[in-house]
């Protein structure tokens, strides 16, 4: 896969894996950084306008130390053995559908975004694409363009969506590990996505309309005032969904002990209305607000939160 040899760099199983990356941004980069050089390139948004082959970045990894990471951008993708697909909720969809058909149909298909939403439609629109969900506790963040700082090492779990994906999770391991990131098959993704997202309803929000870290949350009259019906409809909704049943005070317990434990670290909601991005709201109380609706609950204080979060960033950059 060296693009010193070869003017249109593609990505090579017999150089070593055949992972390309869709999305070059924190969570992106440090995939690629982590995995071995030869073994992953990123799929440009568009390759006729790309200035250079590969994209050069400083990479600080999770003890501290430093070293300059540079990987192909992909112009074939031809000979991918595996996407790892790290665009935010909310572009997924979209950059999935420009470069699908340049991929091959037996390519596994996974999908690392928060929340949910994005990850059921991509499996509905390609039912016969082996598609996975993964749900990562690994924390990657982009200070500058050009950097990218392993906050925390976590965990990775991998799961089939689709029925094409089923089997494919052992081999898929295999693939992930040379990273020397901590990655697992779960043959419940949709719970352990799930379990993620109420954690993210209960603190998300209410970080970015008080700008303010995890733990600052907790003592504010607005997650003090709306914590108990938050609880109430994640506990409702589970339910309806079949899902284990978890309790409002199990779900109030674990949101405020995550926010306890996390309490100097800044939500990527947060994040992202610093810098004027859109946020994944939609793909996370959104998402609660939406499927309560079609299973015929109610969930105001999700559908306040996501719509007090969007009136935040009116015209997002992204
Ligand atoms: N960062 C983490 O630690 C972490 C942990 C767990 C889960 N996640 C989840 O992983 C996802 C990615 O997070 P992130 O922090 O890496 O976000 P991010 O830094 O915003 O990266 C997303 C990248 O996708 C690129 N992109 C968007 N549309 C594209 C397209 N059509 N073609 C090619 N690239 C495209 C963006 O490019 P532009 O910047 O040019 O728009 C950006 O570089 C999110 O759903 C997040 O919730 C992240």
């Amino acid at each position: 896969m060296s693009s010193q040899r070869s003017a249109r760099p593609s990505v090579s199983g017999s150089e070593g894996g055949g992972i390309a990356i869709l999305g070059a941004g924190a969570l992106g980069r440090l995939w690629a950084a982590c995995l071995p050089p030869a073994a992953a390139g990123f799929v440009p948004r568009n390759p006729s306008a790309l200035s250079s082959f590969r994209l050069h970045y400083h990479f600080q990894d999770s003890s501290g130390r430093q070293h300059t990471v540079t990987r192909p951008w992909l112009t074939t993708l031809a000979d991918a053995e595996l996407l790892l697909v790290t665009t935010k909720a909310g572009d997924t969809l979209e950059a999935l559908n420009q470069i699908i058909g340049r991929i091959p149909e037996s390519c596994p298909i996974v999908l690392f975004q928060n929340g949910l939403g994005s990850q059921q439609a991509v499996a509905a629109r390609w039912p016969a694409r082996p598609v996975l969900a993964a749900s990562t506790t690994e924390a990657a963040n982009r200070p500058e363009p050009d950097q990218v700082v392993h906050a925390a090492r976590g965990h990775t779990w991998i799961g089939a969506l689709t029925e094409p994906a089923t089997g494919l999770v052992p081999n898929i391991i295999r693939q992930l590990s040379p990273s020397g990131l901590d990655v697992r098959g779960e043959d419940r993704i949709l719970e352990r996505l799930w379990g993620k997202l109420a954690i993210n309803a209960g603190i998300n929000p209410f970080t970015a309309l008080l700008d303010c870290p995890n733990g600052e949350i907790l003592e504010s009259p607005l997650f003090l005032d709306s914590i108990q019906a938050l609880c109430e409809e994640l506990a409702n909704l589970i339910a309806a969904e079949g899902l284990p049943p978890h309790s409002p005070r199990e779900l109030r317990d674990d949101i405020e002990r995550v926010a306890r434990n996390t309490a100097s670290n800044t939500s990527s909601m947060r994040g992202d209305v610093q810098n004027g991005r859109a946020t994944e709201i939609d793909f996370i109380n959104g998402y609660v607000a939406n499927r309560s609706r079609e299973l015929g609950l109610s969930a105001p204080v999700n559908q306040m939160l996501t719509e007090r979060v969007k009136q935040l960033v009116p015209h997002p950059s992204h």
